[in-house]
C-alpha cells in the first residue's frame, strides 16, 4: 500500500467538473445490456467499479464498445435473454451496488445458474438483504452463512410481491424494481425513507410500466425496454470531496459545473449549508417525479462552522457524504451529531469505527455511537497525523481533505483505494490549488 501525504495548502480556486456518478454509470450499463436495441451511454465513469460492471456484463453476453470521451454503445441480450449458457462465476470486484442489483436480472432467467463473489471487502458485505425478496418473488438463491458473498442465484420465473424494505436501501430497493419487471404481475417496494432514485428514473426513460407514490414504488411485467441514449452526470459524491475542501481551507471558492442535483443526492449539501457552509445552487425541489437527472453547477466558499444534528431521514440522502460531516464537525464550533446511520457498518469498510478511529488519530474529539458518531470541536483545524484507508475509497479521499485542511498535514495509507470511484482524484484536488 502506499501511503500519500497531503501538506496544509491551499486556498482551492477554480473551476471544476466532478467524475461521472458512479451509481448512474452501473445503472446505465446495466440498463443498456437488458436492452433489445442499442444504446449509448455518454459520460460513462471509467473506475474500478463500472469496469467491474462492464465486465459482468460482457460475460453475460452483451458487447460494450468502449469510444473516446467517456462513450459506451451497449449492444445488450434483451430483458429476457439466453442468458443460460453463461451461467458460472461472477466477479463483482469491489463493488456492492453491482453485487446487489445483478442478482434482480438473473433470478428471473430460467435455466441460469450464476454465482458473484468479489474482493475481502465484498465479501462481508451482507446480501441476505436481497436474497429475502429474491426468495418471496420465488427466486432460488443461496449465500455464505445465508448472509453473505459468494451469493449463487438460480434463474426461475417469478412472481410480483409486495415488499417492505427493512432498511432504507437504494440497492435493494432497485433489485426489487429490477426483478419486477421480470415477474408475473406487479412489484411494489415501499421504503421507510425516501434513499436515491435513479433507478426509477431510469423505468421511467425506459418506458416500463412504473408508479411512485409517497414512499412506495410499483413496477408491471414487460417484456422490453426502450432505451437509446443515457447522459451520466458529474457525481455529488465524488464532488463532495472537494466541496468539503472547499468549506474547510480557508480562503476557497470553487465553482464545480456538470454536478447530478437529484435531491435523493443532495443531502450532504443541505446539512453543509446549515452548518454554515456557502453553497449557491439550483438543487432540485423534494418529490419530483421526473425521467431525467437534473444537472448544474454549485458555487462553493469556505465559511465558518457550526455543529449540527444529522436526522435519520437525512441519512440516506447524504449516506455515502456522513463521513463527510464527520470531517465538517471536527472543524465545526459545537457538537455534531450523526443517529440512524447503523447501515455505514455495512460499506466497503465499517464507515463508523474508519471515521472514528481515523479522526481521533487526527486529533478529532469524536465517539462512536450504536447508530452513528458524535464530534465536538471548537472552530480550529484539526493537527493532523496517519489515517488508514482500510481499502475504503471514500475514507482514502476523506483523509486527502483533512490533510490539505490540518495544520500539521495528513498521511493516507492506502490511497489508492480511490481508484474504486475516482481514479483521478488527487490530480483534481491537486490542480485547485494556488502555488
Ligand atoms: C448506492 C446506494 C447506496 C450507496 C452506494 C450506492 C446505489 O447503498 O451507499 O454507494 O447505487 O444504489 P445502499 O443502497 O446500501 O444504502
Amino acid at each position: 500500500m502506499t501511503p500519500a501525504r497531503f501538506e496544509p495548502a491551499g486556498p482551492l480556486r477554480g473551476d471544476y467538473v466532478p467524475p461521472p456518478d458512479k451509481s448512474i454509470s452501473h445503472r446505465a450499463a446495466l440498463f443498456g445490456a437488458m436492452a433489445d436495441e442499442p444504446v449509448v451511454v455518454r459520460n460513462y465513469l471509467d473506475s474500478r467499479d463500472t469496469r467491474s460492471t462492464i465486465d459482468a456484463l460482457m460475460k453475460l453476453g452483451a458487447a460494450v464498445d468502449e469510444e473516446t470521451g467517456g462513450t459506451l454503445l451497449v449492444r445488450g441480450v434483451g430483458l429476457r435473454a439466453p442468458l443460460e449458457a453463461t451461467g458460472g462465476l461472477l466477479d463483482v470486484g469491489n463493488s456492492g451496488t453491482l453485487m446487489r442489483l445483478l442478482p434482480g436480472w438473473l433470478a428471473g432467467q430460467p435455466g441460469g445458474v450464476w454465482t458473484l463473489d468479489g474482493d475481502e471487502s465484498i465479501r462481508r458485505r451482507p446480501v441476505d438483504r436481497v436474497a429475502e425478496p429474491l426468495r418471496r418473488m420465488g427466486a432460488h438463491v443461496e449465500a455464505r452463512d445465508d448472509r453473505l458473498p459468494p451469493f449463487t442465484v438460480r434463474g426461475t420465473e417469478l412472481t410480483g410481491i409486495s415488499y417492505d424494505l427493512p432498511v432504507p436501501s437504494a440497492q435493494v430497493k432497485s433489485c426489487v424494481l429490477i426483478a419486477g419487471m421480470l415477474a408475473a404481475g406487479s412489484t411494489t417496494v415501499v421504503e421507510s425513507r425516501q434513499s436515491r432514485d435513479h433507478t426509477e428514473r431510469m423505468l421511467r426513460r425506459a418506458r416500463v410500466p412504473f408508479e411512485r407514490e409517497s414512499l412506495s414504488s410499483t413496477v408491471s411485467q414487460v417484456d422490453e425496454l426502450e432505451l437509446d441514449e443515457i447522459v451520466v452526470p458529474g457525481d455529488p459524491s465524488s464532488a463532495a470531496f472537494l466541496v468539503a475542501a472547499a468549506i474547510l481551507v480557508p480562503g476557497s471558492r470553487v465553482v464545480m459545473g456538470n454536478v447530478a442535483l437529484n435531491w435523493t443526492r443532495t443531502g450532504f449539501l443541505r446539512i453543509a449549508e446549515r452548518m454554515g457552509a456557502v453553497i449557491l445552487g439550483d438543487l432540485e425541489e423534494p418529490g419530483t417525479e421526473a425521467d431525467d437527472e437534473p444537472v448544474g453547477e454549485l458555487d462553493v466558499a469556505a465559511g465558518l462552522l457550526e455543529g449540527t444534528e444529522v436526522a435519520p431521514e437525512e441519512v440516506p440522502l447524504a449516506i455515502d457524504e456522513l463521513t463527510l460531516v464527520a470531517l465538517l464537525g471536527a472543524f465545526a464550533e459545537g457538537e455534531t451529531v450523526v443517529r440512524g446511520a447503523g447501515e455505514l457498518r455495512f460499506k466497503e469498510s465499517n464507515r463508523i469505527a474508519a471515521v472514528v478511529d481515523g479522526l481521533r488519530g487526527l486529533g478529532a474529539d469524536i465517539e462512536e455511537t450504536e447508530d452513528g458518531f458524535a464530534v465536538r470541536g471548537d472552530g480550529t483545524p484539526l493537527r493532523g497525523g496517519t489515517i488508514d484507508s482500510r481499502g475504503d475509497h471514500r475514507i482514502a479521499m476523506l483523509g486527502a481533505v483533512a490533510g490539505l485542511a490540518s495544520t500539521e498535514g495528513v498521511e493516507v495509507v492506502g490511497m489508492e483505494a480511490a481508484a474504486v470511484s475516482y481514479p483521478a482524484f488527487e490530480r483534481d484536488l491537486r490542480s485547485l490549488l494556488e502555488d
